[in-house]
């Protein structure tokens, strides 16, 4: 039978496939349908791995177990996120918004490991070779004789160069801009990206070589296109900040060789990315400093605490009727909730105020236990008490007013004694289980809301 050749309306927000054009997508997006041709490889792939007469099952018992070889970066905060460095023959997605430093990131690390003696292969199809070299000159003490670069765009040429070649670690900036030659469909599409993924997922195990592959992501901050890579890849990391501030974020979503709770951090400066290892201290503004309506606190993030200032500002509102509630870095429900927790049970007519509230830094802390520290801050405004800058708030805030526990208290409690704070304010359930005397810090443990303010008015 002659060979038909099939398409399919993917959309380009989700990946959803439709016999048929949709206006819109089941996942919400408006006109986003292209037509695609249809892989023939996969379905081959598909038959003839349900053909396999050799597969076994193995009990998981006697399966042994491997140890990861891993390639140290050079960087001990990417080595971190990674869980140790980089696993040998692994695929790593790097996404992040345009200009926020994943091809500064990346260029530092190829020198580093080729610095080693190491072939590196650094593919963009974003940059010419001579604006790598200007950035490389930039960034890096020397450039080591085994790092290599190629402007290019087609995975098929990729390919055929790195069989070659055979690097030690492949890089290859951006997948948005890959294409393979089989498909019709332009770069960055749908089936182009998840072809370019799978290609590139069968070099890496193939030749037991590590890539990293950078993707953009959209303004919103997702993955989109590349989110259909996501299921391929061994680990996502994430590279956040704000763009007219130093410091970024490299967090990892995924991870199938260590945990994603760790954090890297960074700052851009005119010689490329400097490591920020002291990172508890690294987000407070005017520590030494006492200011109205500001008010510390702490997150454990992967293996560290890290310090930070809650900033609010409460005015009569301005607007008919209308108060506005805005916030920067917090959830805006998480905001109402405590605004409404703080009316209702601590008594503080907040009704015809406006609120904002920013985290100061261009950290997005996760979780709740920053609330009590907004819950604070909003009061010290309102009321116009001045806190001591060398006081801390942990604490989530339930609707009820009480105060819930927050995790891994004691080692955050040992890091803010370290950096010089004289009182915590925490859960009385958090407080009760600390162990150590600390020297120098008094521990306010509170039960409640209104058990906090009192501890917190009070010098
Ligand atoms: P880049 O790594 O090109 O971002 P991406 O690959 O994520 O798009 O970094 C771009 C920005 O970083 C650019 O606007 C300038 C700034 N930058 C520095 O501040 N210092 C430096 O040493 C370098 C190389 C870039
Ligand atoms: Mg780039």
């Amino acid at each position: 039978m002659a060979k038909k050749s099939k398409t399919v309306f993917v959309c380009q927000e989700c990946g959803y496939e439709s016999s048929k054009w949709m206006g819109q997508c089941v996942c919400g997006a408006w006109n986003s349908f292209v037509e695609e041709k249809v892989l023939p490889e996969l379905k081959e792939d598909t038959r003839r791995r349900a053909s396999a007469r050799d597969a076994r099952p193995s009990a998981l018992k006697s399966v042994g177990t491997l140890s990861y070889e891993r390639i140290d970066t050079g960087i001990g905060e990417l080595n971190r996120v990674l869980g140790g460095g980089i696993v040998k023959g692994s695929l790593t997605l790097i996404s992040g918004e345009p200009g926020i430093g994943k091809s500064t990131i990346i260029i530092q690390t190829a020198a580093n490991i080729a610095s080693r003696g190491l072939k590196v292969l650094y593919v963009s199809g974003e940059e010419s070779e001579e604006q790598i070299r200007l950035r490389a000159d930039r960034v890096c003490s020397e450039i080591p004789g085994t790092l290599f670069v190629l402007a290019e765009t087609n995975m098929e040429n990729v390919e055929a160069v790195c069989g070659e070649m055979k690097p030690d670690f492949l890089i290859v900036d951006s997948i948005q801009t890959m294409y393979s030659g089989e498909l019709d469909s332009a770069p960055g599409s749908i089936s182009q990206v998840r072809q370019t993924g799978n290609q590139l997922m069968r070099l890496g195990k193939t030749g037991n070589m590590p890539i990293f592959i950078v993707a953009h992501v959209t303004k919103s901050g997702d993955l989109a296109g590349p989110k259909t890579v996501e299921h391929l890849v061994d680990c996502v990391l994430n590279f956040t900040g704000e763009r007219d501030q130093e410091l970024r974020i490299l967090r990892s979503y995924k991870n199938r060789f260590g945990t994603t709770s760790e954090i890297g951090a960074f700052m851009m400066e005119g010689t490329g990315l400097t490591e920020v290892t002291d990172i508890s201290a690294t987000f407070l503004e005017n520590s030494g400093e006492n200011a109205e309506g500001s008010v510390t606190t702490a997150i454990y993030e992967g293996s560290r605490p890290v310090m930070f200032e809650i900033q609010s500002l409460v005015t009569p509102a301005s607007g008919m009727g209308f108060s506005r509630r805005t916030s920067v870095g917090i959830d805006n429900t998480r905001l109402s909730m405590i605004i409404a927790v703080m009316e209702k049970k601590a008594g503080l007519p907040l009704g015809g105020q406006d609120i904002y509230v920013n985290v100061v830094g261009g950290i997005r802390p996760e979780g709740t236990g920053t609330d009590l520290a907004v819950a604070l801050a909003i009061f010290s405004s309102f009321k116009r008490v001045t806190p001591d800058s060398r006081t801390l708030a942990l604490g989530e805030v339930g609707l009820t007013g009480d105060l819930r526990p927050v995790r891994n208290a004691e080692k955050i409690v040992k890091e803010a004694a370290r950096l010089g704070y004289e009182r915590i304010i925490m859960p009385a359930s958090n407080a009760d289980k600390l162990k150590d005397s600390l020297k120098g810090c008094m521990i306010a443990g509170v039960r409640n809301i209104n058990e906090a303010i009192r501890a917190f008015g009070a010098k």
